[in-house]
């Protein structure tokens, strides 16, 4: 087995239609590069220097005693810096492009507009057979919130200010209640940190107006479940769409898969784009390789 010093091991949990998408598109974007994929043992881990990952399983990285640098291809971090083997030092940059952040911007807008316009209601009525018109309200007087103001709820606030929505935005460290107490619809971008964790539970639900709705495009783990689901039950929320869950797949028989006042999106909001995220990771690889500041650097402290 010989394998050459500086090699780039692909650690990511694909199937085999994103290998055929992925692995093309990495090879075009890294010419000079040596890839191999970690699930593929034929290789010498001593010569690893360079880690590209998805979502891999926890301790994935610790058979690589030699990584230097890891290049996620998600833009959440949170099960990376959960994974106790990785060693803390060990720098690790997420992943963050325009198209990702464009396709996060196409569902926030499918989502309102759904929400704000009734589209839900008119596709539950017509597997009911009801030709029932509702009142039509205008996009300036809808007060949407967005939680978290990075790269993402930025492209998201924009695209749905340019629709005449009232768009206020919420950053760790300001007051909260004022952006609860005025959004008709609150849509979750933000990282999954321990200050996140939970933090769309029963009191916050409670700040919001009688009838709001909910968009979670960002983790599952920001969300108390029950306590969404009750006040889904008892009317205070309209409507959730969720992206993101504790667990996923979201298991067979989980309450939100038949909760009428549920959408379920299996995880879909924004895809890593391949072509357009090889290329960012080749421009990073180059970068590091010269000694450059590496953009986008997780700050193990923030959390993201
Ligand atoms: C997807 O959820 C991502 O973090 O890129």
């Amino acid at each position: 087995m010989s394998t050459p010093v500086g090699t780039i091991a692909l650690a990511c949990r694909f199937d085999a239609r994103e290998w055929a998408e992925w692995l093309p598109a990495l090879a075009t974007a890294l010419p000079g590069e040596t890839l191999v994929r970690a699930d593929d043992q034929n290789h010498d881990p001593e010569a690893i220097e360079v880690a590209i990952v998805a979502n891999p399983p926890a301790g994935a990285l610790q058979r690589y005693p030699r990584l230097r640098l890891v290049q996620s291809l998600w833009a959440g971090v949170d099960r990376l810096l959960a994974d106790p083997t990785i060693p803390a030092g060990l720098p690790i940059v997420r992943m963050v492009d325009p198209a990702m952040n464009a396709a996060m911007a196409e569902t926030a807008l499918w989502a309102v507009l759904t929400l704000h316009r009734g589209f839900h209601t008119y596709a539950r009525q017509q597997r009911d057979g009801l030709w029932q018109p509702h009142p039509q309200r205008r996009a300036s007087g809808v007060r949407i919130g967005v939680l978290g103001q990075g790269q993402m709820g930025d492209a998201v606030g924009r695209r749905l200010r340019a629709l005449d929505y009232r768009v206020m935005g919420w950053r760790r460290g300001e007051p909260l209640g004022p952006v609860l107490a005025g959004s008709d619809i609150l849509i979750n971008l933000l990282p999954l940190t321990p200050d996140t964790r939970g933090l769309i539970d029963a009191a916050l639900l409670r700040q919001l107006p009688c009838g709001a709705a909910l968009v979670n495009l960002a983790r599952g783990a920001h969300v108390v479940d029950e306590d969404l689901l009750a006040a889904l039950d008892d009317g205070h929320l309209h409507h959730a769409v969720l992206d993101v869950f504790h667990q996923e797949p979201l298991p067979v028989g989980h309450r939100y898969w038949t909760h009428p006042a549920v959408t379920v999106l299996p995880h879909v909001a924004a895809q890593t784009d391949a072509g357009s995220a090889a290329r960012i990771v080749a421009q990073n690889l180059a970068a590091w390789r010269r000694g450059a500041p590496l953009a986008h650097r997780v700050d193990r402290q923030a959390g993201y």
